[in-house]
C-alpha cells in the first residue's frame, strides 16, 4: 500500500527533476507527478488551502492521493505535505474527490474511497472523512467508511458513487454526492448529518434524463447574488449544437435549492467555460464573502505533452474566479489579486483598422494579461493572434455577422488530440456585443490561456504548448474594427 511518508520523500527527492520549460508562473500546480481536480478548496484561519487529486509517481493518473498547496492571495501557491494517501482498505486504490469544511476550528474533509476488485462489477465506492487541527496533518476518522452501499437508495450504482460536496445549512451539515443509475443517467443524492459522522439519507436532489449523460461528477452548490446554483461536471454529455464538444462539460445550473424537501428545481442550464479545458470545478466563500472557482485547467483523454515529452509532471489549475450571477446566468471574473503581480504596462488607444493587420512589434506577451476593447459596429471580422512566431500562433476571433466569439489553437504549438470523435481544437460561443464593443481580458501564461468576454459573461480556457518563443500580439481586421484600448501587463509572481 502507499503511505504518505513514501509520497513525501519521492516528492522531495524528485521534485528537481521535472522539466520546467511548460510550467505555469502564476497557476496552482504540484511539484510533480499528475493532477486532476481540485479539492476540499477552503479558506481555513487566514489561508486558502486547495487540495488536489494527486498521483506524485508518474505524470498520469494513477492511485490518487490528495496533494497540498495554501495561499494568502490565490495567486502564490505554496506546496504543502501531501494529505491524504490511499492507505487504508476502504480508500485502498484511490483518495477521489471530495470537499472541505471548517467545524469546531477543525478542518474536516469528506473524500471517497475507491475499492477495486477482480472486475468492474467488484468496483465500490464510498465517503470516507479525515480531520486536522493544523490544516496541514490529517487523520482518517475510525468510523469510516461513513456513507455506503448499504445507504444507497434503489437504482443507484454502488461503483459510481462519489465526489462529495459538504455544505452547512442551519442545524445540518449536507453531503451532496454524484451518484450513477442502474438504468443509466446521473443523480445528485443528498445526505444529512448533525455531527458530520452519522449520516443519513435525504432525497434524490436532481434526477437526470438519460441525454443529460452518464456520469455526473464533482457537484458543487451555493447561494449567489439571491439565487442558488450548482455546478455540475458531466462525463460524455452529448454535444448539442455547439456546445459540449469536449468529451467532459461543466453545467453551471441555476434554480432554487429546498433544503427542507431536498430538491433543487432547476430554472436555467449552461455550459460554463466554452475552452478546451476546464473541469471539475470547486467554489468557495472567503472572508470577504467573495464567491471564488477554482477549476481543472485539463481535459480528460488528450494527449499532454508534458507527459509524453517526459517532463516529469502534468496538469494546472485555471486562475481563481470570482463568481456573479446576472439574469441567471454565472460570470467570472479574475480575482483582483492578480493586478498586484502586474507589470511592464503597455497602453494603446483609437487604433483603426480596415482591412488589414496590425503587428504590436514593440510588445511581447508570454506570461500577461490583455486588455483590449473593441468596437465592431462597422467591421465584419477580427483576428487576434497572441503567442505568436513566425510559424505558431493561438486565434481569438470574432465574427461580427454571426456574434460568435472563437479561440483557436490549431496552431498553437504541439498538437493536442483527445478521444472525441472529430478533432477539437477550437470552440465558440455565441456573444452579442454590448454598446457595439466586444471587451476581452486574456491571461496567459507558459502553457495556458483564459479568455474573459464582456465583463466574464463569457470564458474560453485552454492549454497551449508553443515549441518556440511566441509572445507576439497581431491583430487583423475585415472591415472596420476600432481598437478603442489594448493594455498589455507582464504578470509577476
Ligand atoms: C473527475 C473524477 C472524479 C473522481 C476523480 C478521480 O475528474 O473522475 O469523479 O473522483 O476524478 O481522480
Amino acid at each position: 500500500m502507499y503511505t504518505l511518508k513514501q509520497a513525501n520523500t519521492y516528492i522531495e527527492k524528485n521534485r528537481k527533476r521535472v522539466i520546467a520549460d511548460y510550467r505555469n508562473d502564476y497557476h496552482a500546480m504540484a511539484p510533480i507527478g499528475w493532477i486532476n481536480d481540485p479539492n476540499g478548496f477552503i479558506y481555513y484561519k487566514g489561508e486558502y488551502h486547495l487540495f488536489y487529486q494527486y498521483y506524485p509517481y508518474k505524470a498520469v493518473w494513477g492511485p490518487m492521493h490528495w496533494g497540498h498547496s495554501k495561499s494568502k492571495d490565490l495567486v502564490k501557491w505554496e506546496t504543502v505535505p501531501v494529505a491524504l494517501a490511499p492507505d487504508h482498505s476502504y480508500d485502498k486504490d484511490g483518495c477521489f474527490s471530495g470537499t472541505a469544511i471548517e467545524k469546531d476550528g477543525k478542518l474536516y474533509l469528506m473524500y471517497t474511497g475507491h475499492i477495486e476488485g477482480e472486475t468492474e462489477e467488484d468496483i465500490r465506492q464510498v465517503q470516507c472523512i479525515a480531520v486536522s487541527s493544523d490544516g496541514i496533518h490529517f487523520e482518517k476518522v475510525e468510523q469510516n467508511p461513513v456513507i455506503t452501499e448499504a445507504d444507497l437508495p434503489e437504482n443507484a450504482k454502488p461503483q459510481d458513487f462519489r465526489d462529495p460536496k459538504v455544505v452547512k445549512n442551519g442545524d445540518f451539515y449536507y453531503s451532496l454526492i454524484a451518484s450513477k443509475k442502474e438504468d443509466g443517467g446521473g443523480q445528485i443524492l443528498l445526505y444529512k448529518s448533525k455531527d458530520f459522522l452519522d449520516w443519513e439519507f435525504v432525497s434524490v436532489m436532481l434526477n437526470g434524463e438519460k441525454e443529460e449523460g452518464p456520469m455526473w461528477e464533482c457537484p458543487d452548490i451555493f447561494e449567489l447574488d439571491g439565487k442558488d446554483v450548482l455546478l455540475l461536471s458531466v462525463d460524455g454529455l452529448p454535444k448539442k449544437e455547439n456546445n459540449f464538444l469536449n468529451t467532459h462539460s461543466v453545467l453551471a445550473i441555476v434554480g432554487e435549492m429546498d433544503w427542507e424537501k431536498g430538491i433543487f428545481h432547476k430554472e436555467t442550464v449552461e455550459e460554463l467555460d466554452y475552452g478546451l479545458d476546464f473541469y471539475a470545478p470547486q467554489t468557495i466563500e472567503d472572508d470577504k464573502n467573495r464567491r471564488i472557482m477554482i477549476s481543472w485547467m485539463q481535459m480528460w483523454g488528450r494527449n499532454i505533452p508534458t507527459e509524453t515529452e517526459q517532463h516529469g509532471w502534468a496538469g494546472s489549475m485555471t486562475l481563481p474566479r470570482e463568481l456573479f450571477i446576472k439574469n441567471n446566468h454565472v460570470y467570472q471574473r479574475p480575482v483582483a489579486e492578480i493586478k498586484n503581480y502586474y507589470t511592464n504596462k503597455q497602453s494603446y488607444k483609437t487604433i483603426k483598422l480596415y482591412d488589414e493587420t496590425k503587428a504590436f512589434e514593440e510588445l511581447s506577451a508570454e506570461v500577461s494579461a490583455i486588455e483590449l476593447v473593441l468596437d465592431v459596429k462597422a467591421g465584419k471580422r477580427f483576428d487576434i493572434e497572441v503567442r505568436s512566431n513566425q510559424i505558431e500562433k493561438t486565434l481569438v476571433s470574432y465574427d461580427c455577422e454571426t456574434s460568435f466569439l472563437e479561440l483557436n489553437r490549431i496552431n498553437s504549438g504541439i498538437e493536442l488530440v483527445g478521444n472525441e470523435e472529430e478533432h477539437v481544437y477550437k470552440r465558440s460561443v455565441y456573444c452579442e456585443p454590448e454598446n457595439n464593443k466586444i471587451e476581452l481580458e486574456i491571461f496567459l501564461d507558459r502553457a495556458s490561456m483564459e479568455v474573459f468576454a464582456n465583463q466574464g459573461k463569457y470564458t474560453l480556457t485552454s492549454t497551449i504548448y508553443p515549441t518556440q518563443k511566441a509572445d507576439n500580439i497581431k491583430i487583423t481586421a475585415e472591415g472596420q474594427v476600432e481598437v478603442d484600448r489594448l493594455d498589455t501587463w507582464d504578470i509577476e509572481v
